[in-house]
């Protein structure tokens, strides 16, 4: 009688990145932030002063208010709504506030800036 040699499944790979190529870098103040309407819905990406992008879904986690339109200083933003402050790099709320902005992952290449819209 024979017997199975059925291996486990292997897990399941992670989705493959959907880079898309969005604006050039140049269309993105320092220390400021533009808007990008993508399949995934009106982002806000932000430049810091020291030059590193960050993508955010454009709604406050606290009540929807435009990131976009916040003031950037560091790696946060306040939302000009009730100013309350974002962490760039994660989307969530300064503590004691809780709740998180969905983020999106950036590269710059060749001075174009490209998210991943997974
Ligand atoms: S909507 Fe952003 S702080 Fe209230």
């Amino acid at each position: 009688m024979g017997t199975s040699s059925r291996s486990p499944a292997a897990p399941a790979a992670p989705a493959a990145a959907a880079w898309r190529d969005v604006c050039p870098l140049a269309q993105i103040p320092p220390a400021g932030a533009r808007v990008v309407k993508t399949a995934r819905g009106q982002l806000a990406l932000f430049r810091t002063a020291d030059d590193v992008v960050y993508a955010l879904l454009d709604a406050c986690p606290h009540k929807g208010g435009p990131l976009s339109q916040g003031i950037v200083h560091g790696h946060t933003v306040t939302c000009p709504l009730h100013g309350r402050r974002i962490d760039l790099a994660t989307g969530a709320l300064e503590a004691p506030d809780v709740g998180c902005t969905h983020r999106f992952a950036v590269r710059v290449e060749g001075g174009r800036v490209l998210l991943d819209l997974r």
